[in-house]
């Protein structure tokens, strides 16, 4: 059953976060739909630009669609991942999804409210919501200097006066993680003080963690014993999710995690039977690894059980 993000915050806040795992594909959609059925975990399902050019947005759309019939029994959300204006305005207009993200962090503070709003009024008059960007994620490990880094990060006074201007539903927090397999390059961690002081300033206002991939260490060393080539990845300690969530963090994006694991299973399995050339033996291998991968997480996100 898709539902509206909005209701699935309503009931997390303060409590847990749901799951907000990005999908390009049918092996990726059945993994995550069986992980969440079996862990009984509500959860969002985010397609990014680049997932809905991968192969054609329809196809994405039709696959969730049936997904959905396939699996009576599940309770998600439909969600544009890091959209730019023209993409949440298709989106919105397709009736097809629950919520867009507006990412606009690389504007100015007042160029970033001005879109942000734009698409906020467009959403709101279709019943959708809108979750968007301040600060930003990508760049803080990639300074040395402490100074430097803090300035990335989401300022709270800023964040309060951005979601009154914009009327926007929730608020993706620069709080020390960064995208893909190779954050905290530096000594950064989560900065659990600044992500207080958003809330502090922010009551009862859900907030998104982006940046969110634990990047297993043994899953990496899988991949390069099987002849990856990745070393240094390494990613966020998912036992800091439940205080992360007490602190109003109610959406937790994770993608990379994902890849790794579909990584994994075909560089073994083609390695352990190189006479083998089927897509099909390594495709419900990844789709069992897969599902499996998104119910222990849920734990850690403490949405398992919740449905
Ligand atoms: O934050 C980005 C997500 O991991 C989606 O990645 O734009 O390559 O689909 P993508
Ligand atoms: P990861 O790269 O840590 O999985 O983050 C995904 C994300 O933030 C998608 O918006
Ligand atoms: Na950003
Ligand atoms: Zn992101």
């Amino acid at each position: 059953m898709i539902v509206t993000t909005k209701d699935l915050f309503k009931a997390a806040y303060g409590k847990y976060a749901i799951g907000a795992y990005n999908i390009n594909n049918l092996e990726q959609c059945m993994g995550l739909f069986r992980g969440n059925i079996d862990s009984k975990a509500p959860f969002i399902i985010q397609i990014s630009k680049g997932s809905r050019s991968y192969t054609n947005k329809l196809m994405l759309e039709g696959i969730i669609r049936s997904a959905d019939k396939v699996f009576p029994e599940a309770v998600f959300a439909v969600h544009l991942d890091h959209g730019d204006e023209a993409t949440c305005m298709d989106c919105i207009q397709s009736g097809f999804y629950s919520s867009v993200m507006i990412d606009a962090s690389s504007e100015s503070f007042d160029k970033n409210i001005e879109i942000t709003k734009r698409v906020v009024d467009a959403a709101h008059a279709k019943g959708l919501v809108v979750e968007a960007e301040l600060g930003q994620l990508g760049g803080v490990e990639e300074h040395v200097s402490v100074s430097e880094a803090d300035a990335k990060l989401t300022d709270p006074a800023q964040a309060k006066e951005f979601v009154t201007r914009t009327g926007v539903d929730s608020l993706a927090c620069a709080i020390g993680t960064s995208h893909g397999a190779f954050k905290f390059t530096g000594t950064q961690g989560l900065h659990f003080d600044v992500l207080a002081e958003i809330q502090r300033q922010l009551p009862n206002f859900p907030l998104v963690m982006h940046g969110s991939s634990s990047v297993p260490q043994e899953e990496v060393a899988r991949i390069n014993a099987a002849g990856g080539q990745i070393a240094g990845a390494k990613g966020v300690d998912d036992n800091q999710f439940a205080q992360a969530a007490k602190l109003g963090v109610t959406k937790i994006n994770i993608d990379t995690d994902g890849r790794l694991v579909w990584c994994r299973v075909h560089r073994e399995h083609f390695r352990d039977d190189p006479k083998d050339f089927d897509l099909r033996p390594a495709g419900k291998i990844f789709m069992t690894e897969y599902a499996k991968f998104i119910a222990a997480k849920n734990v850690k996100l403490g949405s398992a059980g919740q449905l």
